[in-house]
């Protein structure tokens, strides 16, 4: 049994997590602070959203020196008091690792781009004319650079320019990159859109469906299951550490084939947890169920900083459904990742106007908008549509965010009393996950019924209803209730079960 594999991860995102020093921006000492709340909810690890320097315009996704800390977040020193504080509570730290792309303000690109003879010109992708490649917030992928006179290759924004993988050099530098952070004590890698690495020289124009890119040859490049497997045995050399990789996929069985011992530990699913209704959530976590064999592990969340918080998205803004939620995400087989806030029901927040608007995509989005003719209103809309600034309001701390400064987002009205409990909620499942019967097994009568769920793991049984209340047949016997969300009426025939009831019992 590995470490991860038992382990409850918890997703910060770190300019929004507590404010420790009143400027309004989330930071190590912040976060020193809040290991103890941490340690108390029963997480035993952390993923830390991009903490180096970085010009911010995606917010630390644009990385202009690997080997630092960016000042808002603090110094190298407040990172490692604050690992050294996590590992004293038994909660291990991986860090986003962002290596598809880095900020054109990063030392190599302004390098490179300082004339076309530069030694480190081909560490990223140049060309004479484009092809129709789209970046993935929107607009052309290529950038024309006048000094040099060529286009360089973006996925992202233009600012966050792809390094060219294809290149040895590029290879060598990031294995010093991961060496460091290992060295520095962290446990581990969360791998940023890993299966978009530039592999190859063939430019083929995406094709075009419905009026959309489908973005068939700018990612799950020839080459790229061989590469994560290098990336996923080069970190399994140095130790016991954990990948997890981001994979820009909605096809499961890509996603699953970049996991295991041929690939990173674990790759993300986005088809289960950031989907936009609840609707197919039991059907995805049934096909998950199939395909992970022979000691895979999927991962399991509902929610991180790139989507509407799942308060809104998929619990529709009750408590009883985030309670389903949870108990889903928290019983069933895989990784689970809770993203910061939502064991205490956080809600959405919706910028009001551009003024409060933050995210690089929801700018995008207005602008695109502006251009085709939209009016600033319907622009505006869009915008919000877009905008991930909805996950990415400050915590809710009893106390407040930032003992000073207004918070660098907008804030949400706190529900402290809904927090206590949902709170308490997520704690008893942590708990309960933590025993043999969650980790070690998969499942024994895994069933669905439309949105009736129900499976065992090891002596547990656990029944999800995502339908209208139901009767189903006690086959299991005498059976001890252990947690639930709601009232729920057992016999030795029936278990009667009421809409968006999360139970479970011994058996
Ligand atoms: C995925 C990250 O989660 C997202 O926030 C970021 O914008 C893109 N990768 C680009 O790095
Ligand atoms: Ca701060």
């Amino acid at each position: 049994m590995k470490w991860w594999q038992e382990t409850v991860f918890y997703e910060i995102y770190m300019p929004s997590f507590k404010d420790g020093n009143g400027d309004g921006i989330g930071d190590f000492k912040g976060l020193l602070e809040k290991v103890p709340y941490l340690a108390e909810l029963g997480v035993g690890g952390i993923w830390l959203t991009p903490f180096y320097p970085s010009p911010k315009v995606d917010n630390g996704y644009d990385v202009s020196d690997y080997y630092a800390v960016d000042p808002d977040y603090g110094t190298m020193a407040d990172l490692e008091a604050f690992v050294e504080e996590a590992h004293r509570h038994g909660i291990r730290v991986i860090a986003d690792m962002v290596v598809n792309h880095v900020s054109t303000e990063h030392a190599w690109f302004k390098a490179a781009r300082s004339s076309r003879d530069n030694p480190k010109r081909d560490w990223f992708v140049w060309r004479d004319t484009p092809n129709n490649w789209e970046s993935f917030f929107g607009g052309s992928a290529w950038k024309w650079d006048d000094v040099t006179k060529q286009y360089y290759y973006h996925s992202f924004a233009e600012e966050q320019v792809d390094l060219n993988w294809h290149h040895p050099a590029v290879e060598r530098e990031i294995w010093k990159v991961f060496d460091f952070w290992l060295d520095k004590g962290l446990d581990g890698f969360r791998l940023d859109v890993i299966n978009n690495l530039t592999l190859t020289r063939d430019f083929t124009d995406n094709p075009t469906e419905n009026g959309e890119q489908r973005h068939l040859f700018d990612k799950d490049q020839p080459g790229m299951q061989k590469m994560m497997a290098k990336i996923g045995a080069r970190i399994r050399t140095r130790g016991d550490y954990f990948t997890v990789g981001e994979i820009s996929s909605d096809k499961l069985a890509e996603i699953e084939k970049y996991a295991g011992l041929d690939g990173l530990d674990v790759t993300f699913n986005f088809n289960f947890g950031s989907v936009a209704s609840r609707d197919g959530i039991v059907a995805e976590l049934a096909r998950m169920q199939q395909v992970y064999a022979d000691g895979r592990m999927p991962t399991l969340f509902v929610g991180s900083h790139d989507m509407s918080r799942s308060w809104n998205r998929l619990a529709d803004g009750r408590e009883d459904v985030a309670q389903l939620l949870a108990t889903l995400m928290l019983t069933a087989y895989g990784v689970p990742f809770v993203y910061f806030g939502e064991e205490i029901g956080m809600a959405d927040f919706v910028p009001e106007s551009m003024r409060e608007m933050r995210d690089v995509q929801g700018v995008y989005a207005y602008e695109q908008a502006l251009q085709m003719g939209k009016s600033e209103q319907e622009a505006l809309v869009l915008a919000q549509e877009k905008t991930r600034d909805k996950a990415r309001a400050p915590m809710n701390w009893p106390e407040g965010f930032s003992q000073k400064a207004n918070a660098w987002i907008g804030e949400v009205t706190p529900d402290f009393d809904r927090g206590q409990r949902m709170f308490a909620f997520y704690q008893a499942l942590i708990k309960l996950r933590k025993t043999a019967d969650f980790c070690e097994s998969g499942y024994r009568d895994f069933e669905v019924d439309g949105e009736f769920l129900t499976y065992v793991r090891g002596e547990h049984l656990v029944c999800l209803n995502f339908g209208k209340a139901r009767e189903v047949p006690n086959k299991w016997g005498n059976l001890t209730l252990v947690l639930a969300n709601m009232e729920v009426a057992v016999s030795e025939e029936i278990i009667a079960v009421p809409a968006f009831a999360a139970v479970i019992f011994k058996i």
